[in-house]
C-alpha cells in the first residue's frame, strides 16, 4: 500500500474483527439498509456520529457538514433527508450540534473567504438576531456556546417547515425532529427539547 498504510491496516483489522464477532455481519448489511435514525451533525472530527450514540453500521443514516446546517438551497442535505424519509422511512431525525464548534465561532469573527463565509452567513444572521440575549452573557465562551445551541434550534425549525417533512407528515408518516448538543468536554449528549412532531 503506497499511501496511508495505517488506514488500510486498521481497515483490515476492523473487518476481521467484525467478521470474527459476527460471521454474517457484512452479508446482512449488503442485503438491506433500514436505519431508524437520521443524524445531521457537524463535520468536526471530534464528534463521530455512530460512535457517540453506540450505533453500528446500518443503524444510522448520517449527513455531516460544517456547523450542522440545514439550508433550503442545499441539494446535498435535502437529498439525504428526502432519501432518508421517503425511501428508508426514517422517523427520527436528529440535529446534533456541539459546543466549541469552529463553524459557529467563525460567525463571531471578521468575514472569511468564500465559500465558507456564504455557508455560515445564516449563523452570522442568527447571532445578530439574538444580539440582546448574547450580549447579556458574561463572556465570549458563553456567547459562543449559546449560539451553538441557537443554531441547532434554527435548523430544527427549518426542518419542520421543509416540504419533505410537511408532506411526509401529511401522508401520516411519523417524523420526529430532535435538537441535541454534544459536549466535547465530557462526551455527553443533551436534548435541547426543541423537538416537534
Ligand atoms: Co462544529
Amino acid at each position: 500500500m503506497r499511501f496511508l498504510p495505517r488506514l488500510f491496516a486498521n481497515n483490515r483489522a476492523w473487518a476481521a474483527d467484525r467478521t470474527a464477532k459476527d460471521p454474517a455481519f457484512f452479508e446482512r448489511l449488503c442485503a438491506i439498509q433500514r436505519p431508524e435514525y437520521l443524524w445531521i451533525g457537524c463535520a468536526d472530527s471530534r464528534v463521530p456520529a455512530n460512535e457517540i450514540v453506540g450505533l453500528a453500521p446500518g443503524e444510522m443514516f448520517v449527513h455531516r457538514n460544517v456547523a450542522n446546517i440545514v439550508r433550503v438551497d442545499d441539494r446535498n442535505c435535502l437529498s439525504v433527508l428526502q432519501y432518508g424519509i421517503d425511501t428508508l422511512g426514517i422517523s427520527q431525525v436528529i440535529v446534533c450540534g456541539h459546543y466549541q464548534c469552529g463553524g459557529v465561532q467563525t460567525a463571531f469573527g471578521p468575514h472569511t473567504h468564500q465559500p465558507l463565509e456564504g455557508w455560515i452567513e445564516q449563523i452570522r444572521a442568527l447571532r445578530h438576531a439574538h444580539a440582546a440575549e448574547l450580549d447579556r452573557l458574561s463572556d465570549d465562551a458563553e456567547r459562543w456556546h449559546r449560539l451553538c445551541e441557537l443554531n441547532v434550534g434554527a435548523q430544527v425549525r427549518t426542518l419542520n417547515g421543509l416540504p419533505i417533512v410537511v408532506e411526509a407528515r401529511g401522508r401520516g408518516q411519523v417524523v420526529h425532529i430532535h435538537g441535541w448538543m454534544y459536549d466535547l468536554r465530557d462526551g455527553l449528549l443533551r436534548d435541547l427539547e426543541v423537538s416537534e412532531d
